[in-house]
């Protein structure tokens, strides 16, 4: 869906990229005096200046305004916890299971070296993710929506069985208390 919204506004800016250099090219040959066009054109650029400027100060503090994000208010007494811990070259899950519906909080550290924490559903998108640092624990909210079989792989190269770094995580249907 997204992807295809930023496709078709990516079309769009090509479209006019494409109607500007046509113009350009149309009108290389007609020759006009220098000074109104400027004057034109930097009165022009002023405006785009502040309206950009607007417009961006406008994005920023509405972005910004939720942060920083916080994972308390998704952590309710519902939540299961997970620690999850990086070896080379595989994954030490406290639990392969949780049920869906309610929010996994995932305790990531590492054993030895840096590793990715990366959780994939069914059709290999990834779903979720984190750095496993050794010394250092990440904390990972995420809700699954969906029961299955989850995939948890190594996002980091981490050394010469990197690709081993391969754990299963079951979603089971949700308990019908927290339906
Ligand atoms: Cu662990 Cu790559």
């Amino acid at each position: 869906m997204e992807q295809s919204i930023a496709w078709q506004i990516s079309l769009l800016l090509i479209l006019l990229l494409a109607a500007v250099y046509l113009y350009v090219v149309l009108n290389a040959r007609h020759q006009a005096d220098y000074a109104p066009i400027q004057t034109r054109a930097y009165r022009l650029r002023g405006r785009l200046f502040a309206a950009s400027a607007a417009l961006g100060t406008g994005l920023m503090i509405g972005t910004l305004v939720d942060l920083p994000y916080s994972v308390a208010d998704q952590v309710t007494d519902q939540a299961v916890r997970v620690d999850a811990t990086g070896h080379q070259f595989y994954w030490e899950l406290s639990t392969d299971t949780a049920p869906a519906g309610r929010p996994v909080v995932f305790h990531v550290t590492s054993a030895d070296a840096n590793h990715g924490f990366a959780i994939y559903d069914q059709s290999m998108r990834l779903v979720a993710q984190t750095q496993a640092m050794p010394g250092y624990t990440n904390r990972l909210v995420h809700t699954f929506a969906e029961p299955g079989t989850y995939r948890i792989l190594c996002l980091e190269y981490c050394g010469i069985a990197h690709h081993a770094m391969d754990a299963t995580f079951t979603v089971t249907d949700a308990p019908l208390a927290a339906r």
